[in-house]
């Protein structure tokens, strides 16, 4: 049974959609589905645009013969091959071996790799390469780590479309609508968009960038992703935020907590913290990353302009879901944001140092005064600190100049407290409790001696 929609009077969208899969990629949570997107175009030759993702390839079939409708397959256009895209090309060439694929050198390696054949017929594109099919003509443009590195788009020049492949992509089921105007993009789609954007291309700015700027020499009156919506309408909506994503720069100027707590204290401030911030008028959200998907707060972390991570120590470390949360942010190349810090341990508080070490790693991360430092929950008096830490964020979305604070960036302090003798465990503090013994090796307080 066919399910197909018309983008143009010779061009169909004959792709499918999954609700089944909780997951993308293996990872990131899809509660609304995900669409996979194929086009078929019926010029004087016929041109299927990319195949589908295994999982629908059953409905794919049925539209393709649909459309085709007896008539050969000329061309395939394989612009990318991940296996959401090209996991069925292998039975499509089976099915239609009469059809040319037509990519680049790196897609023909990977289709190799992945389906352990040599296309029958290949047509090899370069930069700035065209093909006639007819009445259209298409002209390719390689866009290396828009999401991986064989990446290419094609451009018809004669109805002005653009195959962007993973470019401009969301999350979630298209449920009969094809275009973007057929949502409301606020309360649809922003959110899938900026989720799928940061977490699948969010790494690599500078290479969306320079799809962007080869977009911008063309006159492009519809793009045409591998998921989510066609373009049709209001296109500088989608590159504007694009545009922005790919500079790492905010939408926000608000302040994002997110928070790993085991037994309520971390919690406790954050809860606090976001008080104090939203009576001065200063927009938050909030995130327990041990709850919510890493795919889910790393997106929000994108959105917003100031970040605060407040997290237990754990194993002398940061507790386990805040640090794999830091990795993934780091991996995803996040820079350019103001960043305060809350950390907790009952008796050798280290997660502070140690997220401040993760995010210097990462560019241009400015760490806005020292950590609020809890010993398992916050102590009589230590609201002050929250209120101070509030201020300070308050200041900064707002672009006040700063107040001078007490500590310099946590990455740069250097570490106060008390080293074991025997055992070389650091203790984090001003003083050592007389009866404090270490919690490795289990020496009294009178084998520390104070850190050089
Ligand atoms: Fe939608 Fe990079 O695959």
């Amino acid at each position: 049974m066919y399910c197909v929609r018309s983008v143009t009077k010779d061009l169909f969208w004959i792709g499918a959609n999954d609700l089944q899969k909780p997951f993308f990629e293996a990872v990131h949570p899809v509660p609304r589905g995900m669409s996979y997107n194929s086009y078929l175009l019926l010029d004087e030759k016929t041109v299927l645009f990319d195949t589908v993702d295994r999982s629908v390839q059953a409905q794919f079939f049925d539209n393709l013969e649909h459309v085709l409708d007896g008539r050969k397959l000329d061309y395939v256009f394989v612009h990318h091959m991940e296996p959401d895209h090209a996991a069925t090309l292998g039975d499509l060439m089976l099915r239609h071996p009469e059809a040319h694929i037509v990519c680049n050198g790196r897609i023909v390696n990977l289709i190799r790799q992945f389906h352990c054949t040599d296309p029958n017929n290949t047509i090899l594109v370069k930069e700035g390469e065209s093909i006639s099919t007819g009445r259209h003509t298409f002209t390719f443009y390689n866009a290396p780590m828009v999401h991986w590195p064989e990446v290419m788009v094609s451009y018809d020049s004669t109805d002005k479309l653009l195959f962007s492949a993973d470019a401009f992509g969301t999350f979630g089921a298209l449920n009969g609508h094809l275009f973007s105007d057929e949502f409301d993009f606020n309360h649809d789609l922003l959110d899938e968009a900026r989720r799928y954007y940061t977490n699948i291309v969010g790494k690599y700015g500078p290479q969306v960038t320079a799809l962007l700027k080869k977009a911008a020499g063309l006159d492009i009156q519809m793009l045409l992703p591998l998921h989510g919506p066609v373009w049709r309408n209001n296109l500088e909506l989608i590159l504007d935020k694009y545009s922005k994503w790919a500079a790492y720069e905010p939408e926000v100027n608000g302040v994002l907590i997110a928070f790993s707590s085991v037994y309520g204290g971390t919690e406790a401030a954050a809860n606090i913290l976001a008080c104090r911030l939203v009576e001065r008028g200063i927009p938050v959200d909030m995130y327990d990353v041990s709850v919510t998907s890493t795919s889910v707060v790393l997106a929000q972390c994108f959105k917003y302009s100031h970040l605060v991570f407040a997290a237990t120590t754990y194993n002398n470390g940061i507790f386990v879901s805040m640090e794999n949360f830091l990795q993934d942010l780091a991996h995803h190349n996040l820079q350019h944001r103001k960043v305060a810090l809350i950390q907790n341990g009952s008796w050798a508080p280290a997660s502070g140092k140690l997220m401040a070490d993760l995010l210097g790693g990462m560019k241009d991360m400015e760490i806005l005064s020292a950590p609020v430092t809890l010993k398992s929950t916050l102590a009589p008096g230590q609201d002050s600190e929250l209120e101070a830490l509030a201020e300070t964020l308050a200041a900064s979305v707002r672009g006040e100049t700063p107040q001078t604070q007490e500590e310099p960036a946590a990455q740069t302090k250097k570490p106060r407290g008390f080293v074991c003798k025997v055992c070389g465990f650091i203790y984090e503090s001003d003083t050592l409790p007389d009866d404090f013994r270490c919690p490795l090796c289990g020496r009294p307080a009178s084998d520390f001696k104070p850190l050089d």
